[in-house]
């Protein structure tokens, strides 16, 4: 049975695809089965983050509403095949009923090891699906304040739901956290109440590879190694093992001026 992890805020644009996608990728890459799900009905763009919009022949609705067999559903990729993909429709004509959703996304995930499931910004229907299946949450802030604060109230709900969180800050800028002009990660963990799963600092050359569909691996990417991380500790919290530090290895941050904000 695939352990669940919502990936989510209510505040839009802060990289929740970004980190879905890339997270997935890194699980794959340890050699574990990954379903990666785009539950982005509005706009969903996780295809084209993945460079496989032209292999998408069917949908997430399709294969919950069993209009195809799952396995065409999906988008194989990676050099082992390891990662699936199971992309938003375009236009999505079927009535939502989330319990309904939500009990297809585990049977989809069973044969997995992971499933990751992205999430619009808002209380979309979709989301409500994701959290009746989730096992846990990844919520995702930025060091803006708006952001925070819906980390902050997305954690709440969540809570109240019984959905555990942990947080991914992202898009994270170390001169600005040091000179105090932006929010630290210290005040980070502390406004939001939400235990700390990693920091990705904001990587230019990512950003620009993403419209060219290609994610952040090796060493051209100052975010790689951090994605990395995620998933490292994601690994050791399932195993009781030790997990590696949140900035274990990241180039361009000086841990020490960075941890005491
Ligand atoms: N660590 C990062 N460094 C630089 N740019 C980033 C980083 N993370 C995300 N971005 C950029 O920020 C933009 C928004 O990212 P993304 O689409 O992942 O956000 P989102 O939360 O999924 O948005 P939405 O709420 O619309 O679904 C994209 O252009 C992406 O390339
Ligand atoms: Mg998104």
């Amino acid at each position: 049975m695939a352990r669940i992890y919502l990936v989510t805020s209510y505040k839009g644009g802060v990289g929740k695809s970004t980190v879905s996608a890339n997270i997935a990728n890194k699980l794959a890459k340890l050699g574990k089965k990954v379903l990666l799900c785009d539950l982005d009905f509005d706009l969903g763009t996780l295809d084209l983050l993945l460079g496989c919009e032209d292999r998408m022949l069917f949908d997430i609705c399709d294969a919950v509403y069993g209009r195809a067999d799952a396995e065409s559903c999906t988008v194989k990729l990676g050099a082992d095949k390891n990662l699936a993909f199971l992309g938003a429709p375009y236009r999505c004509n079927d009535e939502t009923d989330p319990e309904y959703f939500a009990s297809r996304i585990k049977e989809l995930a069973k044969d997995y090891d992971y499933a990751i499931l992205d999430t619009p910004g808002g209380n979309t229907v979709t989301l409500q699906a994701a959290r009746l299946c989730s096992d846990e949450a990844i919520v995702v802030a930025t060091q803006n304040p708006a952001s925070i604060r819906g980390a902050e109230k997305t954690a709440d709900s969540l809570a109240e739901a019984g959905i555990s969180s942990r947080l991914v800050i992202n898009c994270f800028d170390a001169q600005s956290a040091e000179n105090s002009s932006r929010a630290g990660i210290l005040s980070m963990i502390d406004s939001t109440k939400t235990p700390l799963l990693g920091v990705i600092p904001y990587d230019r050359t990512m950003m620009f590879a993403q419209e060219k569909g290609v994610l952040s691996d090796g060493d051209t990417f100052i975010s790689s190694q951090a994605f990395e991380n995620v998933v490292s500790r994601m690994e050791a919290a399932l195993t009781h093992k030790r997990p590696v530090p949140v900035l274990y290895k990241v180039r361009g941050i000086r841990r020490k001026k960075v941890l005491t904000k």
